[in-house]
């Protein structure tokens, strides 16, 4: 599966609903194949921008650009949004149904990600008949299925136990790295955004900005997992994110844009 990542660019976006303003002034910017990781506060705006940047929300203000143009994100919504009168087969296979491709291009396809994804045995098996990890890896396979040059996460992992969580993430981050997809998630969880994210963008302030940013070098490794400056940074993350409690500070290393 070859895939090659967009470029994602949001400057002074504001939403509102109704006469609350939930984001203001907010700017987001990766290059292809690049990773960012959302942590904020529950309500303070995560699900909203990953539903404008996915073109399934409108805003008030600003610019969002996704480069090239044409392209459609996929976008994992937070209850996953699996079809329960499907089987795991039809959901994997759906996007490329709607897509107008032949039969035979979808078997191959669907075989691919099943295999990628560990799915193989399920094929008749619907939604209520799969434990959660199962479940979460057919709405990513789904999402991965159209070979998307942006990945949006809302909580991917969020209704996991940490063993199966961990087990996930560390399978989607050599998918991400070997895809070279350009990815953006939200997660409640500091651990999960430390290693999945490059980039690091806490929110909180109301309206919701980008309080703090900070850069994650390492290797998406298991044994980064227990290295120094993982831990350290998953230290400072909880820190920025206990301190703001949605107050924007000028003292973090490096605050202000993504
Ligand atoms: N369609 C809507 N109409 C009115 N208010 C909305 C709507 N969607 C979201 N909101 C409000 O916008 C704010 C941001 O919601 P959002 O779902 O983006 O938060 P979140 O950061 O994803 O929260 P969580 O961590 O709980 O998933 C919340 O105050 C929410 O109540
Ligand atoms: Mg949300």
């Amino acid at each position: 599966m070859i895939m090659s990542g967009a470029s994602v660019k949001v400057s002074g976006l504001a939403k509102s609903f109704g006469r609350g303003l939930i984001l203001k002034d907010l700017d987001l910017n990766l290059k292809p194949g690049e990773s960012l990781a959302l942590v904020g506060a529950s309500g303070c705006g995560k699900t909203t921008i990953l539903k404008i940047l996915a073109g399934l929300c409108p805003y008030d203000r600003g610019e969002v650009k996704l480069e090239p143009s044409d392209l459609v994100p996929s976008f994992v919504s937070q209850d996953l949004g699996l079809y329960p009168w499907k089987t795991v087969w039809e959901n994997l296979e759906l996007p490329l149904v709607l897509a107008g491709r032949d039969k035979k291009a979808r078997n191959t396809k669907v075989k691919t990600i099943q295999a990628d994804m560990g799915l193989e045995g399920l094929d008749g098996r619907y939604p209520h008949e799969l434990s959660g990890g199962q479940k979460q890896r057919v709405a990513l396979g789904r999402a991965l299925i159209v070979n998307p040059s942006v990945l949006l996460l809302d909580e991917p992992f969020s209704a996991l136990d940490a063993l199966t969580r961990e087990s996930l993430g560390l399978h989607l981050a050599s998918l991400w790295s070997g895809l070279g997809l350009t990815m953006i998630l939200a997660t409640h969880s500091i651990e999960e955004a430390v290693f999945l994210g490059q980039t690091i963008a806490v929110l909180g302030g109301c309206p919701t900005e980008v309080t703090a940013v900070f850069r994650n070098p390492g290797p998406k490794t298991p044994a980064f997992l227990t290295d120094r400056l993982f831990l350290d940074l998953v230290r400072k993350v909880r820190l920025a994110l206990a301190v703001t409690g949605g107050q924007k500070t000028e003292t973090w290393e490096k605050s202000g844009r993504v």
